[in-house]
């Protein structure tokens, strides 16, 4: 059974309930997401080893911004150390790392340390390890269909000529292939803006545990059940 399974090419995971594990302990939220941003870093390394190649996580989207200031600062800052401080790991595990989203709201010193770690880690060829940072799946189809408008305007496309291709091309993963699977954690059963266009087939799997409390055995249940599924993409089974 085990040497037969499929691993998917690309999971996708919303990395929810953080919040209510802290909660749950008398912790402030903070140290919820302080524990999520540990185990990012563990299941990143699991997936690797398990044979995964592109990992995409949704770590703050573009309605989080509405969550009370300190809850955004704690957050952001934690994606701040992880972009200063994650150069050499990723340089010995061969992570090539992309963030998704809408670099730009986000303050400068962090596009900076986004910008290097990308440039950096460009050419590994180890897992694709994409982090969505004030992303919207709504917010980057407007922003891919403003760059094709702009292409229009400037008489070198003509609307007749667009196709899914340009779309998929024109969006913050362009050139990675659509998500396989995609994890929510905590309970929530929506999709909460990630990954819109690219999930128009992806398997989708729920699980109660909170992220802080994901492990390898939880990523091993969610790949177990998706070995389950019959994948369609609304033709017949081959
Ligand atoms: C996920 O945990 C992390 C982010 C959305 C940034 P939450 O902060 O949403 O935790 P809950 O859902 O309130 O428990
Ligand atoms: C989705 O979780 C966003 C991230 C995990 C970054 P939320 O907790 O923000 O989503 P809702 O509000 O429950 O839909
Ligand atoms: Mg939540």
């Amino acid at each position: 059974m085990e040497t037969d399974r499929v691993i998917p090419q690309h999971v996708a995971i919303i990395m929810d309930g953080n919040g209510r594990w802290a909660k749950a302990k008398g912790l402030p939220r903070n140290m919820g997401h302080a524990q999520g941003a540990r185990v990012v870093e563990r299941i990143l390394e699991d997936a690797d080893h398990m044979g995964i190649r592109y990992l995409t996580v949704y770590a703050f989207s573009t309605e989080n911004w509405s969550r009370p200031d300190p809850e955004v600062k704690a957050l952001m800052n934690l994606l701040r150390t992880y972009m200063k401080t994650s150069l050499a790991k990723c340089a010995k595990n061969n992570v090539c790392i992309r963030v998704i989203g809408d670099k730009s709201r986000l303050d400068e010193d962090l596009q900076r340390a986004i910008a290097g770690l990308e440039e950096a880690t460009k050419e590994n060829t180890g897992i694709h390890f994409q982090i969505a940072i004030n992303y919207g799946g709504r917010d980057e189809i407007v922003r891919g269909v403003r760059a094709l408008g702009e292409r229009i305007a400037a008489g070198e496309l003509r609307p007749e000529e667009i196709t899914e291709q340009m779309i998929a091309a024109s969006i913050d993963t362009a050139g990675l292939p659509d998500p396989d699977l995609l994890i929510r954690t905590c309970g929530e059963e929506r999709i909460s803006n990630f990954l819109l266009w690219q999930g128009a087939y992806t398997e989708l799997y729920f699980t109660q545990a909170a992220w802080p409390d994901f492990t390898k055995e939880e990523l091993e249940r969610a790949i177990d059940a998706y070995n389950r599924r019959e994948r369609r993409y609304g033709g017949l089974k081959g």
